[in-house]
């Protein structure tokens, strides 16, 4: 599998895009399949988890084209041809996403059969509220040999109370509620952003829905969708990302292409960390010249503190003056990337779900396994900032939701590259010369796989 090399000590400097929202974007993806019509989605993120979602919906009869083959950001989409509503391969058991198929097919055909991924490095994350807001639409839920399978005579409008805020159930119910009869009414529902652009694109199609961004939303159910156009919202967590990138290396950092108002939790948490902080227009550029600040970090459901970037801030506060704390209370296990800051040198231990960090004078580089999507995230951040060289491996997590990560980076002075290396004394050979060298480094000829990126 691919590592990233980094070595760390150079503040980020410059101008980075941010690209479209990958939670927005599958919660999209499987709203169009509701469509017998042709949509266009624009700014779509070119990520495993987006291609993998691409293949799925293909296999089942979509027709999915690229206007522009060179450019995976537009794409078109029509679902006319769905003839299968059962969808067991392997690309479906690769990304819990895969779920928004359920809510999509069983508003369009009153029935679907998805395979269920597995656990997720993060949590249980279990799907009763999705199962609670099909069965109040009238739909018969059962789960057999991994796969979902719900069915219904009449899907009619109903009234669900959802007992967890989740990101997930809101958008799989809207998603079926979109096409049932009469009106639903879903209450104590996530407000993300992403929940509201999946909102946006349903009523695009000729959707009826009302509220989104709210605690309750209203649908009045419609028989069939229209095209549409429709440009998916920049990724607030890519976003943040590279904003704490900047804050960790004392860096100078201006991100484009993005929606200020949905980064306010987490520029607010910046600014109470010594951050400078100027936005302008769709861009927002951060400046850190001096030792961060510590600070108290509780993630909650949207508008609070986003847990998808509570490893990135841990990253950064290991390296304030200080002692900090970081309150997971969204998922139950993703604190994993504290032991390989650990490693780095940080100072911070996990009670429950609480971290507790003691603010350390650097890191060092060393090498570290992601366990996750955003702690993959964390530990290239950590590297860019430590002193030596570090090793991320199982950065296939990263890739999964970050678009041209690497060559971002570069893009911005950091100092990282992708390669294949096999053995570990292979690895740390590489740290080492990376550690000397004024250059990237290349891999060894007899196992090179691919160019070094
Ligand atoms: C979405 O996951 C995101 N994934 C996650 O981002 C994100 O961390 C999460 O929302 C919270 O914002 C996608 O959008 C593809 P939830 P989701 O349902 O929908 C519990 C990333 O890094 N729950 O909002 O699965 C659940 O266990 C990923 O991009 C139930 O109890 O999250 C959790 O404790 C990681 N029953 C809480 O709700 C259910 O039926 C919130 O989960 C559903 C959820």
């Amino acid at each position: 599998m691919e590592q990233y090399f980094i070595k760390g000590g150079s503040p980020l400097v410059g101008n980075v895009e941010i690209s479209g929202a990958k939670n927005s974007a599958l919660g999209i993806l499987a709203a169009a399949i509701m469509c017998d019509e042709t949509v266009t989605i624009r700014n779509l993120p070119d990520v495993n988890d987006i291609r993998v979602f691409l293949n799925a919906i293909k296999s089942i009869g979509a027709m999915v084209v690229y206007p522009d083959p060179e450019n995976r950001h537009v794409v078109k989409i029509n679902g006319r041809n769905i003839r299968n509503h059962k969808v067991d391969n392997e690309y479906i058991r690769k990304i819990r996403a895969s779920y928004y198929l359920i809510g999509a097919m069983l508003g369009k055909y009153k029935e679907a059969g998805v395979a269920l991924p597995g656990g997720c490095n993060i949590g249980v994350r279990p799907i009763d509220q999705h199962q609670k807001g099909f069965k109040a639409l009238g739909a018969e839920v059962h789960i057999d040999k991994g796969m979902i399978y719900t069915k219904a005579e009449h899907l009619t409008g109903g009234y669900i109370y959802l007992d967890v805020v989740s990101v997930g159930a809101t958008i799989n119910i809207m998603l079926a509620a979109s096409m049932a009869e009469g009106t639903t009414v879903i209450e104590n529902v996530a407000k993300e952003p992403h929940v509201v652009d999946v909102a946006q694109f349903l009523n695009q199609m000729g959707a009826d829905i009302k509220g989104a961004g709210t605690d309750r939303i209203k649908i009045n159910g419609v028989k069939k969708f229209k095209a549409a156009d429709h440009e998916i919202i920049p990724d607030q967590i890519e976003a943040g990302t590279f904003l704490c990138m900047a804050a960790a290396t004392r860096g100078d950092v201006t991100i484009t292409h993005v929606i200020p108002k949905h980064l306010e939790s987490i520029l607010a948490k910046l600014k109470e960390m010594g951050a400078e902080i100027h936005e302008n227009g769709d861009e927002v550029r951060i400046a850190v010249t001096k030792r961060l600040k510590p600070t108290t970090i509780k993630t909650m459901p949207h508008p609070g503190f986003p847990t998808d970037m509570q490893s990135q801030f841990a990253v950064c506060l290991a390296l304030a003056d200080g002692s900090s704390t970081v309150a997971e209370k969204i998922f139950e296990n993703r604190f994993k990337y504290t032991d390989e800051l650990t490693k780095m040198g940080a100072s911070m231990k996990v009670e429950g779900t609480t971290a507790f960090i003691s603010g350390v004078d650097h890191l060092t580089g060393a090498i570290v396994t992601a366990s996750d999507l955003r702690a993959g995230a964390a530990l290239v951040i950590a590297g860019l900032s430590a002193e030596g060289v570090t090793c991320v491996e199982e950065i296939q997590y990263i890739q999964r939701g970050y678009e041209n990560f690497a060559e971002k980076i570069r893009g911005l002075g950091g100092y990282i590259q992708k390669i294949d290396v096999e053995d570990l004394f292979e690895r740390e050979r590489i740290m080492r010369r990376m550690e000397f060298s004024g250059s990237l480094v290349q891999p060894p000829m007899e196992r090179r796989r691919i160019p070094a990126e």
